[in-house]
């Protein structure tokens, strides 16, 4: 990179298509499932990963992208390693806010809400399903810790491949978080910066559920 590095320059038109709150479904769980549809038919890279910004207890931020892996009444969920920063810091500070990134359609989804972890049966159910390499995997890396050397994670991932060649344990440290939304903005690029951004705000007090259109409300926002 030079000075002369045109970022100021790299300027993008948006012209996605309108959204108007006549259009979204009552509840914001179809309305995700609709976008979801468009990203998958559109064949865009890895369409369900999705940044996840956390924070420590004092206000301190860190974001990492993740895969989403169930989106539900309840919210949405993801896997991960409970001792690596995002896992503690969102046990220390179980808030969370979630951007998918779909900029080849000019729409974002932004998530923001609190995280609960999933039960270790619903984490072991998904945690078969992944190939047994991706198991061994997570089970060798002691995420977000200094490694001294790549060959150390390969000699450990070699011998506990040998160790389990078929069935692998769930490892204590592993599974899911759900994130539980309070706002939900759906947002799509338009001409000369005027975007069109709804948003699903939760109307607190009950258990939240996407599918109940009766506890959100939904608001259009200024660009
Ligand atoms: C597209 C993509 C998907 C990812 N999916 C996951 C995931 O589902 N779970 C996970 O723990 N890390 C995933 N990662 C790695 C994380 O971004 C991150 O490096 C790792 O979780 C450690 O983050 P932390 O140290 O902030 O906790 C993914 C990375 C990319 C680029």
């Amino acid at each position: 990179m030079t000075d002369s590095t045109p970022y100021g320059e790299l300027r993008v038109n948006y012209e996605g298509e309108t959204l108007d709150i006549a259009d979204v479904c009552p509840a914001p769980l179809a309305q995700f499932e609709s976008w979801f549809e468009d990203v998958l038919a559109a064949k865009l890279p890895e369409p369900n990963a999705m940044v996840i910004a956390t924070a420590t207890k004092v206000g301190q931020p860190s974001a990492r992208h993740v895969l989403l892996k169930q989106a539900d009444a309840r919210g949405f969920v993801f896997y991960t390693n409970y001792d690596s920063r995002k896992g503690r810091e969102l046990q220390e500070n179980p808030k969370a806010s979630l951007v998918f990134p779909w900029f080849a359609m000019y729409r974002q989804v932004v998530v923001i809400g609190r995280v609960e972890k999933v039960s270790r049966e619903e984490s072991a159910e998904y945690f078969a399903t992944r190939p047994h390499g991706s198991r061994i995997g997570a089970s060798v890396s002691h995420q977000s810790e200094e490694l001294a050397s790549r060959e150390e994670l390969d000699a450990r991932w070699q011998s506990l491949a040998e160790r389990y060649p078929d069935e692998v344990p769930l490892p204590d440290s592993w599974g899911g978080f759900v994130v539980i939304p309070e706002s939900i903005e759906f947002w799509a690029g338009r001409r000369s910066r005027l975007h069109d951004r709804i948003q699903y705000v939760h109307g607190g007090g009950v258990n939240v559920s996407m599918t109940d259109a009766t506890q959100w409300t939904i608001r259009r926002l200024s660009p």
